[in-house]
């Protein structure tokens, strides 16, 4: 098998970036190959725009992906040469609405097919990159798999109600890497993971809400991108879990 990435060295240090055309995503990945010591990156994403791929730097390797299983199981196959080498993975992918869904105000906007549609990209294909990394990421080698989640998704702190598939989809994430994560501490000991809330940040997702967001509370992509990576950078292996905020602060489950 031909590596999908030319590194040097067994020592190479590999970022994974998927949900790639984020707009935080972007900006973590502008970031990261801009660094001074920057890792190989490796982002993934259903479609490059032309102006994605101008915005990223030549040792950025753009995989495409239809998120379905076989393509996510195939792309983890093509990483496993790398297997040692990922030292970050960022796994952003999230839907709030799009020209079908709206986030329900009331029980009697849940549909079904809402449901599955908003479970899939929060939760489901998250899920199945945390299954198919696993043999690429095993091993000691010291790696932050970091999933967006949001602090609606604490099932805790829900005061408000509504957005029931958001919020759901969100929390069934929680769930799942915090599950994923117990199992990853018996196979892949350098392995942690941090269920990431940025802020409400000025991206596509948020765009419809900007209005009810106070002043100085709407953040940059790339204020973001800075706070995750300097938090990504500060984590310990003591923690195999933990759910954060951009501040750094935890959130309750
Ligand atoms: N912006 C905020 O205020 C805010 C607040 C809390 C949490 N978050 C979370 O932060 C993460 C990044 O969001 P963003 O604000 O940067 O949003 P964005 O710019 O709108 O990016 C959307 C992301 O979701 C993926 N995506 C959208 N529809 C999809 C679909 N049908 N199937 C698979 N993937 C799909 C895209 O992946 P492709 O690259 O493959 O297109 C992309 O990674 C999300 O998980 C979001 O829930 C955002």
């Amino acid at each position: 098998m031909t590596n999908i990435i030319q590194v040097e060295d067994s020592s190479a240090n590999i970022a994974i970036v998927i949900g790639a055309s984020s707009k935080i995503a972007i900006a973590l990945i502008q970031r990261l190959s801009g660094a001074n010591a920057s890792p190989n990156v490796v982002a993934i994403s259903r479609q490059f725009s032309a102006t994605a791929r101008a915005d990223f730097d030549s040792n950025v390797t753009l995989l495409q992906s239809d998120y379905t299983d076989k393509s996510i199981r195939e792309i983890c196959e093509q990483l496993k040469p790398h297997k040692g080498q990922v030292s970050h993975v960022f796994i952003c992918n999230g839907m709030l609405h799009d020209a079908d869904i709206s986030p329900e105000k009331r029980v009697d906007d849940v549909s079904g097919d809402n449901l599955h549609g908003v479970f899939q990209v929060n939760a489901v294909i998250p899920m199945l990159w945390v299954k198919y990394l696993k043999p690429v990421l095993a091993g000691k080698r010291n790696c932050v798999v970091t999933a967006f989640s949001a602090r609606i998704g604490s099932i805790e702190d829900n005061q408000r109600g509504g957005w029931y598939s958001y919020r759901a989809s969100k929390a069934a994430l929680n769930m799942l890497l915090k599950t994923a994560a117990i199992e990853y501490t018996r196979i892949a000991k350098g392995v942690r993971f941090l269920v990431f809330h940025p802020g409400t940040t000025d991206t596509p997702l948020s765009k419809p809400f900007q209005k009810f967001v106070s002043e100085g509370k709407l953040f940059t992509p790339e204020f973001v991108a800075g706070r995750l990576l300097d938090l990504v950078e500060a984590e310990t292996v003591d923690n195999s879990i933990r759910f954060i905020d951009w501040d750094g602060k935890s959130i309750p489950w």
